[in-house]
């Protein structure tokens, strides 16, 4: 089976507003389509006030019209479930079904999102709308995919939330001694003796308790997690065999646990927006596009993702977990305080840095430019300034090349070294005041993929129950909270022959974000062979002098041998002579353990050595710097995807048919900017 359902190829296309158009206007929208050889896009997700004007009174009439002209057009639909914003009517009436901020403050109507995902008169609401979708689309040619919400995330600090979080909390801890203990209830004297004592954290004089604050985020992603499948159950029940998913919010931001999540999805759907304008954007496609697989991967071992109704995964017809880049932006990148335009070209390869790395073609937010709205200069494939545009143009473009390439769609990427990804880390970190503001999880994981990418090593991302054994290298970045149990099996790994990196602030506090004390890191000490006496958090200008030749910076520590040898050593300061960089071999395998952090081009030497000594070979040696280098394979068959990020020509001597022109090559010439596609000899 295809997936989505009815696709002849990779998806193109984006979220369509129709309703923010007149009807004159749609018509002209599908022949559009049809020249940019769009073949999906997503429809109202935002349109509940539109189809349901007044309680329980709907008007389909306009989506039926719409869902006609795409179906006559030959596109099919991601039909979204219109629940990230319900209309006016419906905050007026269920004042409660708003949402409360952590300092009390009960937000109005007036944006998207102001909900509570907790309160009962919105659960219903949502379920009584998506019902009335399937209702009336379940038979509607045009469906190919369900979309419901849109990314999720919303929080709430309300009555309904306290009574769900308690609920939530009963179910984890069972008794409150458990609940206590796991919290270090006698902390600040905050012994609870009733579970009604218990509150979401809200505003609070000083700072609050990090445990419960990494509970209440657990406790937010499993909620939203229950209103995702309450709907999906109710769709999947009326068209059992079209795909149901949801788009994930990714950035500094990460409200849900999306490896958890992709167990409940059927297709993983991500939204990405780089944050940086520089070459950083191509760094962070990368990164999120690996993530995307990665969750695919995971969902696919521990859930539904990839399945159909039948049972049959995705491997029928297609390479690896299914996942799909469902909304990017196509002429613009915003960072604080500006949109950038996107240089011609860059659109299309980060598309290409998307399907290169499995993604089942590449989606945009959104159609059109719309004429008003809050977004109103957000960038769209059809700009403001219509089809005769440099913009639209590139659209076309895009849509020609996704279609010649739609054999890629067999092929996996296989990668042998991996980078552990945790969300409960990152959310622990975020909830304590750590040794040094400059920690950021987000900032660890990307150093660590950044400097596999550059030294040219396709990148897993591995969650705790994923199979570690299939690796040559592992890599562990400020994985701040082990569990007993994954340490044993990060253990267990090494002791079978694999090769792992640890960096600093590792396996430092069990999963309720307690020390673990003896010396840090607590949970890895002994695989390690070494222990860690003391943190030295380094001021952000300050450079340590290592006897390699490189420098320490952020971070250093002290470091004491019981089994490891030293490899790297500190020079100079308090530090002096004393391990950096150590070794141990344990069982099979190796354990390396770095104190500081490296600038990232000895980061980028040290992994790509550790890399070598694993066993995993980069992707394309040929690769000039700058040129990224991606493959997807079958048994029988492989796609190399080189993106040139440089601004000038580059040559990669590679031989195979390229999927661009036909013919076959013997080196790749890439425009500055460029991409090729090729099915290597
Ligand atoms: C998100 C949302 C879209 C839109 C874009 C703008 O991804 O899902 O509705 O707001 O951001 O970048």
């Amino acid at each position: 089976m295809r997936w989505p359902k009815g696709l002849p190829g990779l998806c193109y296309g984006g979220d369509y507003n129709p309703e923010q158009w007149p009807a004159e206007v749609w018509p002209t929208d599908v022949e559009l389509m049809r020249r940019a050889r769009v073949n999906l896009v997503t429809v109202g997700v935002f349109a509940w006030s539109r189809l349901e004007p007044q309680p329980g009174r709907y008007d389909f009439d306009w989506l039926d019209r719409v869902l006609d002209l795409l179906h006559d057009g030959g596109i099919r639909v991601a039909l979204a479930t219109p629940t990230a914003s319900p209309p006016p009517w419906f905050s007026l009436r269920h004042p409660d079904a708003l949402p409360v901020t952590a300092d009390g403050v009960r937000l109005s109507h007036g944006s998207r999102d102001t909900y509570c995902a907790s309160a009962p008169a919105y659960r219903t609401a949502a379920r009584e709308i998506a019902a009335a979708l399937a209702d009336r689309y379940r038979d509607h040619p045009a469906l190919a995919l369900w979309h419901v919400h849109n990314e999720y995330g919303s929080t709430c600090h309300c009555e309904h939330v306290a009574v769900a979080f308690r609920s939530w909390l009963r179910a984890r801890y069972g008794d409150l001694d458990r609940l206590n203990e796991a919290w270090t209830g006698s902390f600040w004297s905050q012994h609870y003796s009733g579970w009604e004592q218990i509150r979401p954290p809200r505003a609070t004089r000083y700072l609050g308790n990090p445990s419960q604050l990494l509970d209440f985020r657990r406790f937010v992603s499993d909620e939203l997690l229950e209103a995702y499948v309450e709907q999906r159950d109710l769709l999947r029940a009326a068209t059992p065999d079209v795909p149901v998913t949801t788009n994930y919010v990714l950035g500094g931001w990460v409200p849900v646990d999306h490896a958890r999540w992709s167990a409940e999805v059927d297709l993983v759907a991500i939204d990405h927006y780089p944050a940086e304008a520089g070459p950083g954007a191509e760094e962070q496609t990368g990164f999120a596009a690996d993530l995307a697989r990665s969750w695919a991967r995971h969902g696919q071992r521990t859930g539904r993702a990839g399945r159909t109704a039948s049972g049959a995964t995705n491997r029928d017809t297609s390479g690896g977990p299914a996942w799909l880049l469902m909304e990017s932006a196509p002429n613009l990148i915003l960072t604080p305080g500006r949109m950038h335009a996107k240089e011609p070209g860059r659109m299309t390869r980060h598309s290409l840095a998307h399907v290169a790395r499995g993604s089942r073609g590449a989606m945009f937010f959104q159609w059109r430019a719309s004429r008003g709205g809050a977004e109103v200069f957000h960038s769209a494939l059809l700009p403001h300034a219509g089809p005769d545009s440099r913009a639209f143009r590139e659209a076309v473009s895009l849509g020609a090349l996704l279609d010649r390439l739609s054999e890629v769609d067999a092929g996996t990427v296989r990668a042998s070294v991996a980078v552990a990804w945790d969300v409960s880390s990152w959310w622990a970190m975020q909830a304590t005041v750590l040794p040094s503001a400059q920690l950021d999880y987000l900032a660890e994981v990307s150093a660590a993929h950044r400097a596999l990418g550059r030294a040219g090593h396709p990148v897993d991302f591995v969650t705790d129950g994923d199979d570690l054994f299939g690796y040559a290298l592992l890599v562990l970045p400020a994985l701040y909270l082990v569990s007993d149990r994954y340490a044993s099996r990060i253990r267990d790994y090494v002791a079978a022959g694999g090769h792992l990196l640890v960096s600093y602030f590792s396996g430092i506090a069990d999963e309720h974000a307690r020390v673990r004390v003896g010396g840090y890191p607590g949970a890895l000490r002994d695989l390690l062979g070494i222990r860690v006496e003391e943190f030295h958090p380094l001021d952000p200008a300050t450079r340590l002098p290592l006897s390699d030749g490189s420098t320490g910076r952020l971070w250093a520590e002290t470091v004491r041998l019981t089994g490891a040898t030293p490899s790297v050593s500190y020079l100079g300061g308090l530090l002096d002579g004393q391990p950096a960089l150590t070794r141990h071999g344990y069982g099979d395998g190796v354990a390396w353990y770095l104190s500081t952090r490296l600038d990232d081009d000895p980061y980028r030497d040290l992994l790509a050595r550790l890399a070598e000594t694993a066993g995993a070979a980069p992707t394309c040696p040929a690769a000039p710097a700058g040129v990224e280098a991606v493959r997807r394979s079958t048994a029988e068959t492989s796609w190399l995807f080189l993106l040139n990020h440089t601004d000038s020509p580059q040559a990669v001597p590679v031989s195979g048919v390229d999927l661009l022109t036909g013919a076959h090559v013997d080196i790749v010439r890439l425009p500055a900017g460029g991409c090729a596609v090729l099915r290597e000899d």
